[in-house]
């Protein structure tokens, strides 16, 4: 099988589709990249992931390419798992995808299945299929794009039947080998029986329900599902700036409201917001593909506008504890948007620094993985090596990622590293009675 994308999704369906036994080919545009990953080094932190990709690799059963042409020719399974980012406005751009379709139009030489793991908006599998039968017309009709062995019409096969799915990726970053190996279910969107049965084979291994549907369903359960999660997130975040107004605790709130098996206990934890690569751009996807509908969704809106709020609070908060940012020494704990990664994409950090920045409070930063790629896009923050050298002379401290390194520190040190022991816990991981006893002017999130 060849695997088209090499980012979280595509690196971990290759890994493990190898470690199951298969032969896979990994393929990505990025040269340097590649050339990383021929290597054997992973251009993302993600626990587990390298040593199973060295292992296969080592083994023969998976490898890493630039050469889309050679691994469709030889694949009978094709995954899409290119990136779908958002635009600037934050529609979905589908380019890579559709980009991939046309390859897969032009070099295919046999039957295919193709399955794609993006998260792409409603009617893509179709659009691909659209796309792979548009590229094979013109093939057959002589007209270009045919490959140089190719170029006569006759080189497209008779049986060139490629039949495209819909089988959506919910791991998480951090986390992904155990989420793919153990899903909650696996989704497929499927046109035929045979092709539900092929991608079944593939998940044999997978202990989780397997549940067949059709390709715009499959594709809009993804979307539900995160909007749903990012929509606990805000929901919970939204009660807890109320907990604040009225003298309550949101963790003890949302302990009695998880009680009721009908809501459950996850994703209900208060924060600075929620980030990463899919919650923020996926809600706006869903808003966006609505509004193309002329279809009003307030609740969709909300959990964007929420979240936003949710982010700006944080220097909201901080100003009301200081009085001024301007010339303060801020130490930011955790800089990736969620422990255990080195992701900054759509990270609460990034809003926090541009706002601390935008007050001229002076930012120091440390993260345990992620200084890296944020460096890149705040260079005037100062790194330290560890967050005891951050908070040193702060005139105020902001946990944004809950790292357990963080969780560990030793906080009577932190308070006598200080300047001013201001300390805002934006994952409510400390005790808000323990800090104070400390010395900390503690604030956390919906808590007293
Ligand atoms: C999310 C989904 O959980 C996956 O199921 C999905 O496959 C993935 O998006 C995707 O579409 O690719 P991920 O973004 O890796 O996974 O991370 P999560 O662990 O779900 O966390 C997302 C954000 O929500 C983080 O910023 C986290 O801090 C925040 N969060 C999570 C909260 O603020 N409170 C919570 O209770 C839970």
């Amino acid at each position: 099988m060849c695997v088209i994308g090499s980012g979280y999704v595509g690196l971990t369906v290759g890994a493990v589709m190898a470690d199951f036994g298969y032969t896979v080919v990994s393929v990505d545009s990025d040269e340097a990249k590649t050339a990383h990953l021929q290597r054997g080094t992973l251009p993302i932190f993600e626990p587990g992931l390298d040593e199973l990709i060295q292992k296969n690799a080592a083994q023969g059963r998976l490898a890493f390419t630039t050469d889309i042409q050679g691994a469709i020719r030889r694949a009978d399974i094709i995954f899409i798992a290119v990136g779908t980012p958002s635009t600037p406005e934050g529609r979905v751009d589908t380019g890579a995808v559709e980009a991939v379709a046309r390859s897969i139009g032009q070099y295919v030489n046999g039957p295919k299945l193709v399955v794609i793991k993006s998260t792409v908006p409603t009617g893509t599998t179709e659009r691909v299929t659209r796309a792979i039968a548009e590229e094979l017309a013109r093939r057959r009709e002589g007209g270009g794009h045919a490959t140089t062995e190719d170029n006569a019409p006759s080189a497209v096969p008779a049986d060139c039947d490629v039949e495209v799915a819909s089988c959506p990726e919910f791991l998480r970053e951090s986390t992904a080998l155990q989420d793919f190996l153990h899903p909650s279910r696996v989704v497929v969107g499927v046109n035929s029986p045979r092709a539900a049965e092929v991608i079944r084979r593939l998940y044999a291994k997978v202990n989780a329900p397997f549940f067949v549907t059709t390709p715009i369903n499959a594709e809009l359960i993804k979307y539900t599902s995160n909007a749903m999660l990012a929509l606990k997130i805000s929901f919970i975040n939204e009660i807890a700036s109320f907990c604040e107004l009225v003298g309550a605790d949101v963790q003890e709130v949302a302990r009695g409201v998880a009680l009721d098996h009908r809501i459950g206990p996850s994703y209900l934890l208060a924060g600075v917001g929620f980030g990463g690569s899919c919650f923020p751009k996926d809600t706006r996807a869903l808003d966006w593909a609505a509004q193309d509908l002329g279809l009003e969704m307030p609740i969709v809106q909300a959990i964007t506008e929420v979240n936003e709020r949710q982010k700006r609070g944080v220097v909201h908060k901080l100003r009301g504890l200081l009085g001024t940012l301007a010339g303060t020494r801020v130490a930011v704990l955790g800089l990736s948007y969620k422990p255990n990664t080195d992701d900054i994409r759509d990270a609460p950090s990034l809003t926090v620094v541009r706002d601390l920045l935008a007050e001229s409070a002076s930012v120091v930063a440390y993260d345990p993985q992620a200084m890296r790629h944020f460096r890149q896009v705040f260079p005037q923050t100062t790194f330290t090596a560890d967050p005891y050298e951050a908070v040193e002379e702060a005139g105020a401290a902001v946990l944004l990622t809950e790292w357990q390194e963080f969780r560990d520190l030793d906080m009577a040190r932190v308070r006598r590293l200080m300047r001013r022991p201001v300390f805002l816990d934006g994952r409510n991981i400390f005790d808000p009675a323990a800090m104070r006893a400390l010395g900390f002017q503690y604030a956390s999130i919906g808590r007293v």
